[in-house]
């Protein structure tokens, strides 16, 4: 039976029907609010708003589940590849053998940037930031491919293959730019995850030794960050695509949502806080009071999560990865020993065992990509790498969604009323 809620609004009671999700959380449908009511509901950062109905990805923060179209991340994690991964989020199931191997040649097929755009790197000073590289590139590539701007659906295989293959491109191309190397070109015969590292790390006549223990590991990492439901950046994107902005236009946004600090940067930042703190000579004790007592205004970063209340289930998994990547490899890192002691310490202290604060995915992840030779700016990039999948699944939702409207919330106005233009010799 279908519930109903009841407001009562000065006296008058408001009937508003619920909707109930597959994993039976309830939303209240308040879209006549404003027409039966002429009240608008406020909830700023949207802790409390249901945005959209959505098919693809499934969080529990309480319990610290997640799900991609069903499937535990930790069972996709240790079975899937991040491309069978994004194949299953794209399409909502996982692929028969010549699906995946369509998917994989289609990826291969585009994965050229078209040769003018190399032209365009070299606009960018040394010192620009490889995620407004990023989401310039990738806003410019659909100027190479007019047909992206058009509205033709049975294109949207191309499309997307295309996408999730030149991002990574575009992103090794960025580092060879900043760090003055000539550009290393993708190989047919490379899969994925393989052939960005050989754009990254290769030289023209010499092809870098790719490990398979670096390759997985960044695999995983593209994998575990390749959905996470309505968070910033994937809002962002659906709200440019409400407007039926292009696929592109719409992912270069989420780029640039993904960049701050809050959300996808907080690898940066971890690592940044990391190298503080053990510059400093604290083993964190230092640091978490200077968090706890609020007068520097600084976070524990990679702590906290808007939704999990709980482990965030992709910390787990990743800081597992982190000490296995370290052994294989032979490496010791210093800045481990400090992420673990904070945990450790975070972990039994009052201040965030009241707040709910848990390791989020981007404590540990900046320590695997250091570990591999990624450099600390391209974290947020490899991010973006790994969400695209998960951006161009909720694209796709938003354009098939028969009644999806334009994204435009309201406001409640609380500047001046009416007043007279003053002149400019009387203010
Ligand atoms: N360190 C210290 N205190 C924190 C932290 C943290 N990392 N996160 C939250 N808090 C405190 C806040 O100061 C606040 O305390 P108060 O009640 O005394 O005012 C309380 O916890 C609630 O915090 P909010 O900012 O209201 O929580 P919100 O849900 O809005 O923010 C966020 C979530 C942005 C992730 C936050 O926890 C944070 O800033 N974390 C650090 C940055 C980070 O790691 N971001 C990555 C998130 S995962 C992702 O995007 C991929």
């Amino acid at each position: 039976m279908n519930r109903t809620v009841e407001l009562n609004i000065d006296g008058k009671p408001v009937e508003l029907p619920t909707v109930v999700g597959s994993e039976g959380e309830v939303g209240i449908d308040i879209a006549t609010l404003r027409n039966k009511t002429g009240c608008i509901t406020l909830d700023p950062g949207y802790g409390n708003t249901g945005a959209c109905k959505s098919a693809i990805t499934f969080i529990d923060g309480e319990q610290g589940i997640l799900r991609y179209r069903g499937y535990d991340i930790a069972e996709l994690a240790e079975k899937s590849t991040f491309i069978e991964t994004a194949y299953l989020l794209i399409y909502g199931e996982l692929p028969t053998r010549p699906e995946l191997a369509a998917f994989s040649d289609l990826l291969t097929e585009n994965q050229m940037l078209h040769e003018d755009m190399r032209h365009l790197f070299d606009g960018f000073p040394p010192t620009a930031h490889p995620m407004a590289i990023l989401s310039a590139m990738i806003n410019a590539a659909s100027s190479y491919h007019p047909n992206i701007i058009s509205k033709r659906e049975e294109r949207f295989p191309w499309h997307a293959a295309r996408l999730i293959s030149q991002v990574r491109t575009i992103a090794a191309y960025s580092y060879r730019k900043a760090h003055g190397l000539p550009t290393i070109y993708p190989k047919t015969t490379l899969k994925y995850t393989a052939n960005f590292l050989h754009m990254m790390f290769s030289h023209p006549g010499e092809d870098c030794d790719l490990k398979p223990e670096v390759v997985k590991a960044l695999d995983l990492i593209f994998l575990l960050h390749a959905d996470h439901e309505q968070n910033c950046s994937t809002s962002t994107v659906r709200m440019v695509a409400s407007s039926r902005a292009n696929l592109f236009a719409s992912a270069s946004a989420g780029v640039c949502a993904l960049w701050g600090p809050l959300h996808g940067g907080a690898n940066q930042a971890v690592l940044e806080m990391l190298e503080e703190i053990h510059a400093d000579g604290d083993d964190g004790t230092k640091f978490l009071n200077q968090v706890k007592n609020k007068t520097t205004n600084r976070r524990l970063m990679g702590f906290g999560h808007r939704v999990y209340k709980n482990f965030d289930p992709r910390a787990v998994i990743i800081k597992q990865q982190c000490d296995k990547v370290l052994s294989q490899l032979h490496k010791s890192d210093p800045l481990l020993d400090i992420a673990k002691k904070l945990e450790e310490i975070a972990l039994h202290d009052d201040y965030f065992i009241a707040r709910k604060l848990y390791p989020n995915v981007d404590f540990y992840s900046g320590i695997i990509m250091r570990a591999i030779g990624i450099p600390m700016d391209m974290f947020t990039v490899m991010f973006a790498i790994g969400r695209m999948p998960g951006w161009i699944a909720n694209y796709k939702e938003v354009m098939e969604d028969t009644d999806s409207r334009i994204c435009r919330p309201r406001q409640i106005y609380t500047g001046s009323t009416l007043r007279s233009y003053t002149p400019m010799e009387s203010r």
